[in-house]
Formats: structure tokens, C-alpha cells, sequence
């Protein structure tokens, strides 16, 4: 078992359920390409990089199930495979980088064995250069975090939405580590609480202070002065826009109001630069996740539902991208 990652494989892939977090810490055993699916859409797994990760150890596992020994019909039944995880959440791009960058090993091999092989060693490759990507991306953005910052935060760009260390909460663990203090507020982010679920829980974990609050509340605290920075994820950065879960958006236009930096901190795997916000899928979820929690009914039978799970941010709004190659600052088009 290996409890510092998000998803792993030791003789078969496993991930946390982060659907049973802060109650239950359980490790959960993906045997197929149906449970991988199922995980990835219930939200066992979620978050742009363990996604990547996720789409990566499919095709290795889709590889290592199969009794195909024609190597050309295994690389058509990886794509197809590929296909279907793709579309599993279609606005986090990390989740077909991932499955592409495999894909690619499988279609350069040579015989069926050696795609069980290279596929498997890519994907675990993948799932280590996660972790060394987000500590170098943490360290660029460690120097933008000052001593004493009061930071905002939302959804949950940690270690549990990559395979370890973090994107957002990655600089915030960096400055902390090289003697800054730094205090985080955590918005819950509704309907699915992934801030107060994961992040506060998660940042409890290593000692770092942590507030939470409802986003509706974040105005209010810049206003009082009790926000002095703003550090996001990225579940995909197009030419003009960056995609986050929702909400996020309004937290730019309250950051720019009262002239508090906007940061976004993702790894390369999150840009999509051919495209352009209007070409982008965002996910829309059940409407069950804004009427029911649990068994208690929060909404009447029947309500019209609107549940899109991602907004995107204009970049023009984003203060500075933080990535492993360095800190880019608007205009950032031609930058990147
Ligand atoms: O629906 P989720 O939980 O997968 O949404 C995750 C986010 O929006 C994160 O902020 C984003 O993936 C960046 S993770 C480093």
C-alpha cells in the first residue's frame, strides 16, 4: 500500500475513494475499465493531474487484462478502451493527455508483450512525474506568497487531486516548508464539498492552519481585508480562459475588485492552447448533487436543475500562472 499517493499499482491499481473522505480513509481496488469509469465519474478520483494519472494506469490495466496477443488488434482495443475513459469527465484535459501519452507507447511497440510492458512502466512514469512536476511548480510559487498571507482557496488543487504534493496547496505546503506562515481559507464548494471534504481535510493532516467558509462569504472577507491572495487550479487553461470547478470565477471578480493578486498554479498537462473557451465541453452534473444530500432533500421534487460542475475564469482576470516551467504574467498569450 502506498497511502502518500492518490493512485498507484502494486500487482493492480488502486486509488483513495476521496468519496468516503473526512470520515472513512479507504483504499479501493480497480479491477476493470467499468470500475475505473465508475471511479472516475462518481468522483472517487477527480482533480486535472490524478486524473491524467487515472486515464494513463487505464490503458496499462486495459493492456494487462487483455488476451489479445495480436499486437494490432490490442492497440485498436486500447484506443477504443481510450475512448471511453476520455469521456468519463470531458473538462479536465489532463484525463485524455493522460490516456493519449499511453496510447502513444502502445501504438510504438512491436508485439503484444511489450505493450503490456512499456504501457505500465509509462503510466507509473506518468504517476511519479506528477509528483516532481508539482514541487517544481511549488517552488516558483512559494516566491509570489509573502509571510503572513492569508490565502483563499477553492475546490481542492492538493495532494488528492494529483498523485501527491499538490498544485494550489502544493505552493502554500512550499512557502510553509521554507519558514513563511501562511494561513488558508477553505470555501466548501458546494454541491460536492470537495473544500471541505478534502482540502480542510487534508490540510489538518499536515498542521497547516485552514479555515473553512461558504463561498458566498469571500467578498465580504476581501472587503474586510482578510483575504490578501487568491490560488486556484486548473482543470484546463485555453488561449483565453481557465477552467476551474464553479466558482471559481466569481472569486476572480472579487479579487480584481478589491486589487488582491489571482493565481492559478497547474502543471503544462492542464494547457490546451489550440483551443478556445467557446470549444470547450464543461461537464454538467446530476441534479440530484443540488437537491439531496444524503437522504435529506434539500430542494422539491421535480425542480428545474442547473449543474454545470466547471466555470471559466477570462485570463485577462488571472494575476499570474504559476507551472513548472515558470511564472507567467499577463499578457499571457504570447507568454506561453
Ligand atoms: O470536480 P473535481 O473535484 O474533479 O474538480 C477539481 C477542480 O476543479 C480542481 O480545482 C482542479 O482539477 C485542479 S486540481 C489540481
Amino acid at each position: 500500500m502506498n497511502e502518500d499517493k492518490t493512485i498507484w499499482w502494486d500487482d493492480g491499481l488502486f486509488m483513495i475513494d476521496q468519496t468516503k473522505l473526512p470520515v472513512n480513509f479507504e483504499i479501493i481496488n480497480i479491477k476493470s475499465i467499468r470500475d475505473l469509469v465508475g471511479a472516475i465519474k462518481s468522483l472517487k478520483i477527480r482533480g486535472a493531474p490524478a486524473l491524467g494519472a487515472a486515464g494513463a494506469y487505464g490503458i496499462a490495466l486495459a493492456a494487462s487484462l487483455s488476451k489479445n496477443n495480436n499486437v494490432y488488434e490490442l492497440q485498436q482495443e486500447l484506443e477504443i478502451v481510450g475512448d471511453t475513459i476520455k469521456v468519463a469527465r470531458p473538462t479536465a484535459v489532463n484525463l485524455s493527455w493522460g490516456v493519449d501519452r499511453i496510447l502513444k507507447v502502445a501504438m510504438n511497440a512491436e508485439t503484444a508483450e511489450e505493450i503490456k510492458e512499456a504501457t505500465m512502466r509509462a503510466a507509473f512514469d506518468i504517476a511519479e512525474e506528477d509528483i516532481r512536476i508539482n514541487k517544481a511548480l511549488s517552488r516558483y510559487g512559494a516566491k509570489l506568497l509573502e509571510n503572513g498571507d492569508n490565502i483563499l482557496t477553492h475546490c481542492n488543487a492538493g495532494r488528492l487531486a494529483c498523485v501527491g504534493w499538490g498544485t494550489a496547496l502544493g505552493v502554500v505546503r512550499s512557502a510553509i516548508e521554507s519558514g513563511k506562515k501562511i494561513h488558508v481559507y477553505a470555501c466548501e464548494t458546494r454541491p460536492l464539498n470537495q473544500g471541505s471534504r478534502l482540502t480542510a481535510w487534508e490540510l489538518i493532516q499536515d498542521d497547516i492552519p485552514v479555515t473553512l467558509i461558504c463561498e458566498s462569504s469571500s467578498g465580504s472577507l476581501m472587503r474586510k481585508g482578510l483575504i490578501n491572495k487568491v490560488i486556484v487550479g486548473a482543470d484546463r487553461i485555453t488561449k483565453n480562459a481557465v477552467f476551474n470547478k464553479i466558482g471559481t470565477y466569481n472569486h476572480a471578480i472579487l479579487a480584481k475588485a478589491h486589487m488582491i493578486p489571482f493565481y492559478v498554479a497547474a502543471p503544462l498537462s492542464s494547457f490546451d492552447l489550440q483551443h478556445e473557451e467557446a470549444a470547450i465541453e464543461v461537464e454538467e452534473r446530476d441534479a440530484s448533487e443540488l437537491c439531496i444530500i444524503g437522504d435529506v432533500r434539500l430542494a422539491p421534487e421535480g425542480i428545474d436543475v442547473y449543474n454545470p460542475a466547471f466555470d471559466a475564469t477570462p485570463i485577462e482576470l488571472v494575476t499570474a500562472l504559476i507551472t513548472e516551467r515558470g511564472i507567467f504574467r499577463p499578457p499571457l498569450t504570447p507568454a506561453i
